[in-house]
């Protein structure tokens, strides 16, 4: 069974799905450790009331990314970590973790990339008059928001509130990152 690592800094909702599905069967993998950078973020406490194995750092307490990735990397190599998965992870993942996990590290995005990359993106398709955005699951590169395409999917935009298409975003993506990790876990084992 390979084994998953989640790095979250946020409210955690696509890290509760994985988790869930994981416990359900959905998916073919043991969710093994739990990484943050926010000690306050719900997706920490959610990691602690499910006795998720935590690391929570503090990026000010290091001099540079290369240490703390350093520790973090540490972590993933005890715990034997086969796959890393972002989700709402706020930080740019620096060439420690790209060089020792490569095509190993995935990101869930809040638009059809590679339209509206970067913060808001949802805001950015909504404010931008455009009629359709979407959810986007790719490989981590080390340009933000870039990397290879795993799965994607449209969402319509037109006739919906602000708020509508937020929920209607993460409904997505709740769904397509589970389906997206089973993709990524049955070719490392084919
Ligand atoms: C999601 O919209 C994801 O696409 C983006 O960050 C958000 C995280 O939401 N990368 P949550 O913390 O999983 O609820």
């Amino acid at each position: 069974m390979k084994r998953i690592a989640v790095f979250a800094s946020g409210y955690g909702s696509n890290f509760q799905k994985i988790h869930e599905n994981i416990k359900y069967g959905l998916m073919d993998a043991t969710l093994t450790l739990f990484v943050s950078d926010q000690k306050d973020a719900r997706a920490v406490v959610y990691a602690k009331d499910h006795n998720i194995t935590c690391f929570v750092f503090d990026a000010n307490a290091y001099h540079r990314k290369s240490d703390y990735e350093e520790e973090i990397l540490h972590l993933l190599k005890r715990h034997h970590v086969d796959l890393i998965v972002l989700a709402g992870y706020m930080r740019k993942i620096g060439p420690t973790l790209l060089k020792a996990y490569p095509k190993r590290i995935l990101n869930i995005h809040p638009s059809y990339l590679p339209a509206f990359k970067g913060k808001d993106a949802i805001l950015q398709a909504f404010d931008s008059g455009v009629e359709q955005t979407g959810v986007t699951v790719h490989y981590v590169d080390e340009n933000l928001d870039s990397g290879e395409i795993i799965l994607q999917e449209k969402v319509d935009i037109k006739g919906q509130s602000l708020e509508n298409l937020t929920a209607e975003i993460h409904r997505v993506e709740h769904r397509l990152y589970t389906l997206a990790i089973q993709k990524v876990l049955e070719e490392m084992i084919a």
